[in-house]
């Protein structure tokens, strides 16, 4: 069975800058990865790297057929992209970019990599549709492979702890469709940041997924949540 782990842009990047990386969070994630070691499918989100552009570009979730800007959104994350799968080799850890656009396609690419020992790779992006270009966040992603996969657990990993019933406040150990969270905004985020993460958290639960939140800068906690092992998070429960 195959877990799915989203590696949030807030982890990776330093989200209120342009194309900062965290060095912190990409050793993190290399080294729970690297003591993980079972299929796995890694999905990033694009923090200041695609977000930054995004915004000055005014791309969003709406679609439109105003291109300009399309070409850096994507050249960015694919700089981001490129840095995580080089990270990533100098651990050992073996990575095979998909885009997003072909992943529609990809079920029977994407396990035979798994059984070669590869781990897919995949990011937000801008893509075309019927109605114009837009950006996929990495969540939305994360729910296509879901669809796709069925995937024993997806874990979301974030530069805080987990959900808090506000940020500040109290960390939720479990949330459900029900919870009360405030939300508040974090540096670049042209996708809707925690609260439309949270509505995708829910449809993925709602599939029979075990789904989770942990901090993707606490390795040993981020491992831990791989395995379905008890951590320091965020249970989503449907
Ligand atoms: N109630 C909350 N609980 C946890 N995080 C919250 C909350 N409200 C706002 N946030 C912000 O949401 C961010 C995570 O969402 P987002 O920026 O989209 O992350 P990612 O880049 O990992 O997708 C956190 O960095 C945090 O600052
Ligand atoms: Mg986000």
């Amino acid at each position: 069975m195959v877990v799915v782990l989203k590696v949030g842009g807030s982890v990776l990047t330093f989200k209120d800058r342009r194309e900062r990386l965290n060095p912190k969070g990409l050793r993190s994630v290399a080294r729970a990865l690297k003591g993980y070691g079972s299929p796995l499918v890694l999905v990033h989100g694009g923090g200041s790297f695609g977000h930054y552009y995004a915004e000055l570009y005014g791309f969003g979730v709406r679609p439109s057929f105003e291109v300009s800007g399309v070409g850096r959104i994507r050249a960015s994350m694919l700089r981001l992209n490129a840095m995580l799968v080089e990270e990533l080799a100098k651990s050992g850890i073996e990575c095979y970019t998909i885009q997003p656009v072909m992943l529609g396609r990809a079920k029977r690419l994407i396990l035979r990599l798994l059984r070669d020992g590869l781990i897919p790779v995949s990011f937000g992006d801008v893509v075309p549709s019927r109605a114009g270009y837009k950006i996929v966040s990495g969540d939305d992603i994360v729910l296509k492979l879901s669809k796709l996969l069925g995937p024993e657990r997806v874990v979301f990993a974030m530069n805080v702890n987990g959900v808090y019933r506000r940020l500040g406040g109290e960390l939720l150990k479990e949330i459900g469709l029900g919870s009360e969270v405030g939300f508040s905004k974090g540096g670049f985020d042209v996708t809707g940041g925690l609260k439309r993460k949270l509505s995708i958290a829910f449809r993925i639960a709602k599939m029979g997924v075990d789904v989770r939140f942990v901090s993707g800068l606490k390795s040993g906690e981020l491992l831990k949540a791989l395995k379905g092992e008890e951590h320091l998070g965020t249970l989503v429960r449907v």
